[in-house]
């Protein structure tokens, strides 16, 4: 069954495996020291146009969050995430555990907006309760979309005059910065942020994220708590080689637009099919709306997730593309959903969404 479930289902980039052999049989220092690390932080510094900008390579997503959230916050300061934050859904409750808790507040299209910000920091009149300090968001949302230049500088106007900081995961950023729609650029996206992170495991790295930290205040100290959150990894080398190559040759930026367009590919073709979305994304999940007789025929052919119920007949299912991802494959899905739509044969129109 080819899958469809996410964009780490394949190893790596051939072109990442291929420095790996080469570099193998190099000595090397350790813990972030090694000459690839020095260069893969270099090559994000100067894409980003920012020389002064503190770059740590860690291991996986959920570490990062953590280890970057427990380093910036006083032990009473909280977080504000959107509800269906990533931080707050799927990380079992990997910030909490730091002792910071995790305020969530409505999204709009999975997105956070100063007015649903509002209430929640306006609400600390006194030290009996925690003091709401970073907001959280993700770009790619949890359902795909992305934010607008205006958007995110609305946000950081926000944060500025309320004293938080504004921290973006970007899990699957090269898939956000190379959306059609997109407007930002990396370097303006880190002249609006305190700290965000690159990641590379769901951009055709093995694994690896890239945490880059903009404001003075946020970079003390902060290789310590890498080390006792046990994000320090000795064989840094494997990072660092792995960012090297992402960040040469608009590799990391060419793997992410194969991946949106063969996302744009499936909702286009499943739209011309009658259904309709969650969200409309330009990235590289999409949220079709289907009704369960097709789900279930689909599953037995493809893997994906039930993301989340609509009605008592329909569910949205998440389809993620990757760099890997095999056009014959998304035009096989497209097929498959034709197919059954005959087969069940289904003139009623309630039950396209
Ligand atoms: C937006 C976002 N942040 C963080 C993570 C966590 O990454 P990991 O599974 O590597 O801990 C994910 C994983 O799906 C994610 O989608």
């Amino acid at each position: 069954m080819y899958s469809f479930k996410n964009d780490y289902s394949e190893g790596a980039h051939p072109a990442i495996l291929q420095k790996l052999m080469e570099t193998n049989m190099l000595q090397e220092e350790g813990y972030g020291y090694d000459s690839f690390t020095e260069r893969a932080v270099r090559l994000i510094r100067e894409q980003m146009n920012k020389p002064d900008a503190d770059v740590h390579l860690l291991m996986g997503g959920t570490q990062t969050n953590l280890t970057a959230i427990s380093a910036f916050l006083k032990p009473w300061e909280a977080v504000i995430a959107a509800e269906t934050g990533h931080i707050f859904v799927n990380e079992a409750g990997a910030i909490e555990a730091t002792g910071h808790k995790v305020i969530t507040v409505p999204g709009t299209e999975g997105k956070l907006t100063c007015d649903a910000i509002h209430p929640v920091v306006a609400q600390l009149t006194d030290e009996h309760t925690v003091e709401p300090k970073l907001i959280y968001i993700s770009n790619p949302t949890e359902i795909g979309t992305i934010y607008s230049k205006q958007e995110l500088k609305s946000l950081r106007d926000y944060c500025t005059e309320h004293g938080l900081y504004l921290y973006v995961d970007g899990a699957r950023l090269a898939s956000a910065l190379s959306a059609k729609d997109n407007d930002v650029t990396i370097s303006e996206l880190a002249s609006m942020v305190d700290a965000f992170y690159i990641g590379g495991t769901k951009s055709g790295a093995m694994f690896g994220e890239a945490l880059v930290i903009c404001h003075k205040d946020l970079k003390q100290g902060f290789r310590m708590n890498m080390k006792q959150k046990g994000a320090m990894l000795a064989k840094s080398r494997l990072l660092g080689i792995q960012f090297s190559e992402l960040f040469s040759n608009h590799l990391m930026y060419d793997l992410a637009e194969h991946a949106n367009a063969m996302a744009e590919r499936l909702q286009k073709g499943i739209e011309e099919q009658g259904f309709s979305f969650l969200a409309h994304s330009t990235t590289n999940q999409v949220f079709p709306i289907l009704p369960h007789a097709y789900i279930e025929k689909l599953q037995e052919q493809f893997l994906f997730y039930v993301w989340e119920k609509i009605d008592d007949t329909h569910s949205a299912v998440r389809l993620i593309t990757s760099w890997a991802t095999d056009v014959k494959q998304v035009d096989a899905f497209l097929e498959t959903l034709k197919a059954i739509r005959k087969e069940i044969n289904i003139t009623d129109s309630s039950v396209l969404v």
